[in-house]
C-alpha cells in the first residue's frame, strides 16, 4: 500500500479532495456533509478570503434543514442558528480574531458542553496559537479550500 495511505488508516484519517466548478456545487457538497452529521462536530474551514467557506457552510445549514438565510459573521464573529431536530449551528468567523482566548471570550468553552452543537469556524488560523486538535473527544474536520487555475478543490480531512 501507498505509504501515506497506510499512514492516514493506522491514524483514522480520512482525506478527500472534491472539485467545485459552481458556488452550486459547492452547497450541495456542503449540504452533504450536514446531513451526516451527528452532534458533536466542529468543522475548521480555511481558505483564502472569497474560497467559499461561508458558501459551503450555507450548504452545510441546508443538510442540518436550518431555513434562515446564513450570513457572514465576520463583525459580530459568531453567529448561532437553530437546527430543527435539535441542538445548535454554531457559525464564528474568526478573521478578526487575534488570539484563541478571544475565542474564550465568545463562549467557546460553554459551546463545547453543549452535547448537541455543530460547529463551524472560519480562519482557524487566527487563533492557532492554541493547537485545537486538543479538543479531546469532538470529531474534527479540516476543510481547505483552494483556488488552482480558477476552480476550487475542497480539500477534507476527517479524523
Ligand atoms: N465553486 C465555487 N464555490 C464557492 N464559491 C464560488 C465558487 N465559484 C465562485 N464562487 C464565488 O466565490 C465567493 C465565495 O464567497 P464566500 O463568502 O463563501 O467566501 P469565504 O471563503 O467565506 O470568504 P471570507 O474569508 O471573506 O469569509 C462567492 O462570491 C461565490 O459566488
Ligand atoms: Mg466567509
Amino acid at each position: 500500500m501507498f505509504p501515506a495511505a497506510a499512514l492516514a488508516l493506522a491514524c483514522k484519517i480520512i482525506m478527500r479532495k472534491i472539485l467545485s466548478n459552481s458556488v452550486e456545487e459547492t452547497q450541495k457538497i456542503g449540504q452533504k456533509m450536514g446531513e451526516r452529521f451527528k452532534g458533536g462536530e466542529i468543522i475548521f474551514l480555511s481558505g483564502i478570503l472569497g474560497a467559499g467557506k461561508t458558501e459551503l457552510i450555507r450548504g452545510i445549514a441546508k443538510g442540518l434543514g436550518i431555513k434562515s438565510r446564513i450570513t457572514s459573521p465576520t463583525f459580530n464573529i459568531l453567529r448561532v442558528y437553530d437546527i430543527p431536530n435539535g441542538g445548535k449551528l454554531y457559525h464564528f468567523d474568526c478573521y478578526r480574531l487575534k488570539k484563541y482566548s478571544d475565542l474564550i471570550e465568545l463562549g467557546w468553552e460553554e459551546i463545547l458542553t453543549d452535547p448537541n452543537f455543530i460547529i463551524v469556524l472560519e480562519w482557524p488560523e487566527c487563533i492557532a496559537d492554541k493547537d485545537v486538535t486538543e479538543i479531546a473527544e469532538k470529531k474534527i474536520v479540516f476543510i481547505e479550500i483552494k483556488i488552482e487555475n480558477n476552480k476550487r478543490f475542497i480539500k477534507i480531512d476527517e479524523r
